[in-house]
C-alpha cells in the first residue's frame, strides 16, 4: 500500500528506533528527563530563542501558545483555512475563550495589509485583538510557503499594535528547505513557534513550542492543565532529536516527488486547479469523467491511498515512507486512468 493520505502516516525508521531504545529517561513532569531537556535545548538553540517545551501534538502546542498570548474575550487573527481555526475542534473558543477573525488570505496566507485591516480599534464594543497566528507551510494552501518579506511586514504591524505573533510551523522545515531559509530568521521574528516532529520529519509523536523563558514557563503550566505532562517522554524526544539531525534535508526529495506526481496529474482531462506545488502537498480538483470519490477508489484499487478533502478536491502528501519507486508506480497508475 502506498499511503499519500498524510505525512503523519510514517513509521519510525530503524535508525530512529535505535535512538529511542538507547534514550536516557526520567520524569519530565519533574523536569528530570535528560533527553527531553536535550530536545528542548536543541530546538531553542536552533531558532536562537530562549526556551522550548515538548508536547504530545501540534494541536496542543498551538492551543497552549494561543492561551498564553490571549486573555478571555480577546480576538485572534488568522487565515480562514488555518489549522488553528478549522481543525482544532474550536479550541480557541474552548480553551482560550477568545474569538477568531478569519481572513480570506491567498493559499492560506495573510498579507500585512489584511492583518492591519483586521485589527479592532480600541473600542469597548469590540474584542481586543491580541494575537496573529500564521501557518507555514499552509496545509490547506497546498503546502504553500510564505514570502519571508511579507512575514517581516506582518511583524511590523504586530509591533505597531502591540500584538503577539505565533507561527504554526507544523511543516516549517518543508518551507525552510524549499525556500533556502534558516531557523534563526524565524526565531528573530516570531514570539512563539510550534514545530511538529511527527509530520515530514517522521517521528511517531511530538511537537515542540519555542519562545522566551517567561512564555515557556507559562506554557508549562498550561500543558499540565491540558493533560500534556508526560513522564518518561525521553523515548519520544530521542526520536525528535534523531529527526532534527537526520530528516530535514531529505524533505527536498518529497518536494521533487510531489512535482513529479503533479506533472502527471496535470496531463489528465478530469484534473484541474492543481494548487502550485512548492513542497510536499498536492491539492487538486477532480471533475468530468471522474469525480473525487471515483479517483480515490481507482487509486485504492491500485493499492494507493489519497484523501478526498472536499466535494471537489483530493489531497496527496509526500513523506519519507514513500520511495522513488512508489512514485514511479503511482505515475504509471495515473497515466492509465
Ligand atoms: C498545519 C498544521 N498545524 C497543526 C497540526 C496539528 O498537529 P497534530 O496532528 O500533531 O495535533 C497539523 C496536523 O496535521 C497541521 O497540518
Amino acid at each position: 500500500m502506498i499511503d499519500y493520505r498524510s505525512d503523519t502516516f510514517t513509521k519510525p525508521s530503524p535508525g530512529m528506533l535505535e535512538a529511542m531504545f538507547k534514550a536516557e529517561v526520567g520524569d519530565d513532569v519533574y523536569g528530570e528527563d535528560p533527553t527531553v531537556n536535550k530536545l528542548e535545548a536543541l530546538s531553542a538553540e536552533m531558532f536562537g530563542m530562549e526556551a522550548a517545551i515538548f508536547c504530545p501534538s501540534g494541536t496542543m502546542t498551538n492551543q497552549i501558545a494561543i492561551k498564553c498570548h490571549t486573555l478571555p474575550g480577546d480576538e485572534v487573527i488568522c487565515d480562514h483555512v488555518s489549522h488553528v481555526y478549522i481543525y482544532e475542534g474550536g479550541g480557541i473558543a474552548l480553551n482560550s475563550a477568545s474569538s477568531v477573525r478569519p481572513i480570506n488570505g491567498k493559499s492560506g496566507q495573510l498579507t500585512a495589509e489584511q492583518v492591519e485591516q483586521a485589527i479592532n480599534p480600541d473600542d469597548i464594543h469590540k474584542p481586543r485583538t491580541s494575537l496573529v497566528s500564521l501557518e507555514n507551510t499552509a496545509n490547506r494552501g497546498g503546502g504553500a510557503c510564505y514570502n519571508f518579506e511579507e512575514i517581516k511586514k506582518i511583524k511590523e504591524v504586530c509591533n505597531a499594535h502591540n500584538l503577539a505573533l505565533h507561527l504554526d510551523g507544523a511543516r516549517l522545515f518543508n518551507a525552510l528547505v524549499a525556500r533556502g531559509e534558516s531557523t534563526k530568521q524565524y526565531g528573530e521574528v516570531f514570539d512563539s513557534i510550534s514545530i511538529c516532529l511527527s509530520k515530514g520529519l517522521g517521528t511517531p509523536v511530538g511537537s515542540v513550542l519555542i519562545g522566551t523563558e517567561n512564555f515557556i514557563k507559562k506554557a508549562k503550566r498550561v500543558r499540565k492543565v491540558f493533560g500534556g505532562g508526560m513522564r518518561q517522554a525521553g523515548y519520544l524526544a530521542a526520536a525528535g532529536i534523531y529527526a532534527l539531525n537526520n530528516n530535514v534535508n531529505r524533505l527536498a526529495d518529497d518536494h521533487r516527488r510531489a512535482k513529479m506526481i503533479s506533472e502527471a496529474l496535470g496531463k489528465k482531462d478530469f484534473i484541474s486547479n492543481i494548487l502550485p506545488v512548492e513542497t510536499n502537498i498536492i491539492i487538486f480538483d477532480v471533475n468530468g469523467r471522474l469525480g473525487p470519490a471515483d479517483f480515490a477508489e481507482k487509486m485504492r484499487e491500485n493499492n494507493i491511498k489519497v484523501t478526498v478533502i472536499s466535494k471537489t478536491q483530493i489531497r496527496i502528501v509526500l513523506h519519507l515512507d514513500v520511495t522513488e519507486e512508489m512514485v514511479i508506480q503511482t505515475i504509471k497508475v495515473i497515466e492509465q486512468l
